[in-house]
């Protein structure tokens, strides 16, 4: 008898399915209300004294190894069906990855770093949130200036001033202040004014600003520097430089392009002028040169500032400032580009 349980318990060690039938069918043979440890334990009257301890020794091995195989089984089968919800059926192909596509803001920007690079102006980056002397004292408009007003300015919080920047040409003083000359420099970042958002204004945007300082820099230099630019990025070279007036820069002027007259569109981006307005420029005012710690008897520069959303909306013909910033992946999608 005694040699008999001891094969079942080689017989249930020995024992494996992923069956879920199977395994309840072995369960039953052993554990269930009618199963051989039932009878082997009810035969145990019947054993003879000597025999009764090696007996119920074996008896409740056969009852352990057979109940511990039956919830190792069950514990397998159920991970695996867990897994089988996770990841679905493991061999079927393998799901496309969608291709992802840079934002119109980042191509424009890329390609107009690009532009300058290849005349030696290096990139430069500054905060978001800015204080009162980067944003305006600096740059030439001490408290009162009526020219504050120009830009509508949040404020993160009020004396001492701490807002967020209103124009990329707080990163100027920041790298002149860093910086000796020659300085090359172009600074591309995006800024926020308290404006009521339309389909032609938003409350934040991009721009990118250059910053040339030299010995002997002059406004020819800005003139050819700027058309460098328009060639390159629209191939138009045909410039404009409206005089105009910036605290930072003096003298100052509006940049525009000859867009032209050919086509319906170029009639409505130019108002019937041909001509589109880019950014503004001028020459580095001696005062900003000098709270920047730079001698403006010994250097002179010229500065210039673009607006980043515009130029992406005039390129790619976007209808409305705001479907830059939302972000819809129908859009995004139709901007395919190797920058
Ligand atoms: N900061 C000006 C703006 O936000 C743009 C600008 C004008 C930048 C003239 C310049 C500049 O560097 O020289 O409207």
């Amino acid at each position: 008898m005694i040699e008999k349980i001891k094969s079942h318990i080689a017989a249930v060690e020995a024992f494996s399915s992923t069956n879920a039938e199977e395994i309840e069918n072995f369960r039953i043979k052993y554990l269930g209300s009618k199963g051989l440890l039932k009878e082997f334990f009810a035969a145990f009257k019947e054993v003879p004294v000597e025999q009764k301890k090696e007996f119920g020794k074996t008896v409740n091995a056969l009852k352990n190894t057979a109940e511990s195989k039956v919830n190792s089984l069950k514990e397998a089968l159920e991970s695996q069906e867990e897994a089988k919800g996770v990841y679905g059926d493991l061999s079927r192909p393998g799901e496309p990855i969608s291709l992802g596509s840079r934002h119109p803001i980042s191509i424009v920007k890329n390609k107009i770093t690009d532009i300058f690079a290849r005349i030696g102006f290096n990139v430069s980056e500054g905060p978001e949130i800015e204080d009162d002397w980067h944003n305006f004292t600096a740059l030439n408009l001490p408290e009162y200036h009526p020219a504050r007003d120009m830009q509508d300015t949040f404020f993160v919080e009020k004396d001492p001033d701490v807002l967020l920047r209103t124009h990329t040409s707080s990163v100027q003083v920041r790298y002149m202040e860093n910086n000796e000359p020659p300085i090359r420099t172009i600074s591309p970042g995006r800024v926020f004014r308290n404006e009521a958002i339309s389909a032609r204004s938003h409350c934040f945007f991009h721009q990118i600003e250059g910053l040339y300082v030299d010995k002997g820099v002059s406004f020819a230099d800005l003139k050819q520097t700027l058309q460098y630019f328009t060639t390159e990025m629209f191939g138009k070279s045909k410039i404009r430089l409206r005089p105009s007036y910036f605290p930072f820069t003096e003298p100052s002027a509006e940049i525009d392009v000859y867009w032209g007259l050919e086509t319906e569109t170029d009639y409505k981006i130019t108002k019937g002028t041909g001509w589109l307005e880019i950014g503004g420029c001028g020459m580095v005012d001696p005062n900003v040169l000098e709270n920047c710690k730079i001698d403006s008897n010994e250097y002179s520069g010229f500065a210039f500032g673009v607006g980043i959303d515009r130029i992406a909306m005039l390129l790619h013909q976007i209808p409305d400032i705001r479907m830059l910033s939302e972000n819809d992946v129908r859009f995004l999608e139709q901007f395919k580009s190797s920058f």
